[in-house]
């Protein structure tokens, strides 16, 4: 079967979305995967969290960050002042891309072809959305959204002002739109499945960066 470039309906909200991206064959994940795993969280939330793709369980549930790095993630939010309710979590890729194996379903990571192909419904989820902070959590989201040469290690925790794809620039013929933000920022930082393969010694102190970060996005919000 042929891919089918992804195109988002408008004016339809994330429920629309997420129904329209249901079916979605811009790629050719879609086929083994159990299904699209959209974004969640209401459409009110000023912080968008964006993920790489959704994992074993999260292609199970259709829901994203709802496996160990969910939890992971959950526990830093929490420590860090911000409820994950409050937020929208979303990832970069919406399919699971995996190698089958007899015992279990090994994570491969996306290829740029399929972080292309997602992206309309990404760019279409902060146009409904107008996000204040958009959260990458690492490099795949931040390559995508922010430039292909970002680095985490040496970029993370520092908030940006950034424009989010998707979002209609203000032109001298358009009335300024009432519900988006004067400015939105980005922040770059660890991956929670990154944190949870650090060894056993040193992964208080990768949570403990992660969790750093998240409280400049809190500090950001106040
Ligand atoms: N890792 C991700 O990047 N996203 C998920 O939804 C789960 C794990």
């Amino acid at each position: 079967q042929q891919n089918v470039p992804a195109s988002p309906p408008r004016g339809v909200g994330l429920d629309g979305l997420r129904a329209a991206a249901a079916g979605c064959r811009a790629c050719e994940l879609w086929e083994p995967a159990t299904q699209t795993v959209f974004g969640e969280g209401p459409e009110t939330a000023r912080i968008v969290l964006v993920g790489e793709q959704p994992g074993d369980q999260e292609d199970r549930r259709g829901e994203p960050f709802v496996g160990p790095a969910g939890r992971l993630l959950d526990r830093a939010l929490t420590e860090a002042g911000i409820e994950r309710r409050d937020a929208y979590v979303t990832n970069a890729v919406k399919h699971f891309r995996f190698t089958p194996t007899p015992k279990r379903r090994i994570h491969q990571s996306p290829g740029a072809e399929h972080i292309r192909a997602c992206r309309p419904w990404l760019e279409a989820e902060f146009e409904v959305l107008k996000p204040e902070v958009v959260v990458c959590l690492g490099a795949t989201a931040a390559k995508a959204l922010i430039s292909p040469s970002f680095r985490i290690t040496k970029e993370r925790g520092k908030l940006m002002p950034w424009t989010p794809p998707g979002v209609a620039q203000v032109t001298l013929d358009d009335e300024p739109d009432e519900d988006a933000p004067a400015q939105t920022w980005m922040l770059a930082t660890a991956h929670p499945s990154a944190v949870l393969r650090v060894p056993d010694e040193d992964r208080p102190k990768a949570y403990d960066a992660l969790v750093a970060d998240l409280r400049v996005v809190a500090g950001a919000l106040a």
